[in-house]
């Protein structure tokens, strides 16, 4: 059997030292490459028959220039980057590590989730400005006891932030209709309606699959209108709420604008947004 050729297309986390070890000794050549466009993608790994992804898109044409290509491994949760219809035509298998790294997203969500909520990211610029920060900066900060929490798409992630939220003491909901009540609330979470969600949670994290179903899925209008429209989206939001984002690539944009809003001073309906 001829040698097979595994690349990775990304060195930038120290998987290529763990995969090179699980290589040694088999017939398989790894190579790690970092690309920064699809055709250095598909010079670099074209004659590949295996690909692990960290968070590169494979789009159709780097699927169709992969001939010889038999896997697609996503080394990560999110399968959005990969045309898997273009795989499947292709007869190519697309798989994912579903826990490679829950932990650190649920973390982080709560990280920044209380980083917002206590104020510090303010404080700091503060403390950076001026040597100095007011506990007037701090004005209007609320414990988590009489927050809630509330959780777009309680799965592998939301589960481990809403375990989280609730031992730091917030109020926790969620909307996730795959989930059971009895589920829910041995988490201590209370399940509620979208809509509920929307208007009722002070603090929403979101932990939905990027899916034509969810894309969008709070930020309608967000990324095609004016300004005004997304204050629109957000009026229907319980005062002074925050998002808090892990929702594929797109949340990149959607935090991205939250951020250019909240940098602009911008309120929403007249609801300070501002942390
Ligand atoms: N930003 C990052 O660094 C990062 C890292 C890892 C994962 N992620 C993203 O987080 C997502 C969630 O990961 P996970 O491991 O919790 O996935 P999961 O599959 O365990 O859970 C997803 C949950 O979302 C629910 N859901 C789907 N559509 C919904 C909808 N319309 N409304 C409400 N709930 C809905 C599902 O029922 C499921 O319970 C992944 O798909 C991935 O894209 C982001």
């Amino acid at each position: 059997m001829p040698r097979l050729k595994v690349v990775l297309t990304n060195s930038a986390v120290p998987l290529h030292v763990e995969a090179a070890q699980v290589f040694a000794g088999l017939d398989v050549d790894f190579v790690t490459v970092d690309a920064s466009s699809e055709d250095e993608l598909l010079r670099l790994a074209g004659d590949a028959d295996a690909v692990i992804a960290l968070a590169e898109p494979l789009s159709r044409r780097v699927v169709e220039g992969l001939p010889l290509c038999r896997s697609i491994t996503r080394f990560g949760i999110g399968l959005d980057g990969v045309d898997i219809a273009a795989a499947t035509e292709h007869g190519i298998w697309v798989t994912n590590v579903p826990d490679s790294n829950y932990r650190e997203v649920a973390v982080h969500a709560i990280t920044l989730a209380l980083s917002v909520s206590r104020r510090i990211p303010r404080l700091n610029h503060a403390m950076h400005q001026n040597g100095a920060a007011s506990l007037a900066l701090a004005a209007g900060t609320r414990r988590p006891d009489d927050q809630t929490f509330g959780l777009l798409g309680m799965g592998r992630i939301g589960r481990r932030v809403a375990a989280m939220a609730a031992a730091i003491g917030y109020r926790v909901q969620a909307f996730d209709p795959a989930v059971s009540w009895a589920d829910a609330s041995a988490l201590g979470v209370t399940l509620v309606s979208f809509d509920e969600l929307m208007t009722t949670s002070d603090i929403l994290s979101l932990h939905v699959p990027l899916l034509d179903s969810t894309r969008n899925i709070v930020s309608i209008g967000m990324f095609s209108g004016t300004e005004k429209r997304e204050e629109e989206h957000f009026s229907g939001m319980k005062a002074g709420a925050r998002p808090d984002i892990d929702h594929g690539r797109e949340a990149d944009h959607f935090t991205f604008t939250i951020c250019r809003l909240l940098h602009a001073g911008r309120s929403f309906a007249n609801r300070a947004l501002v942390t």
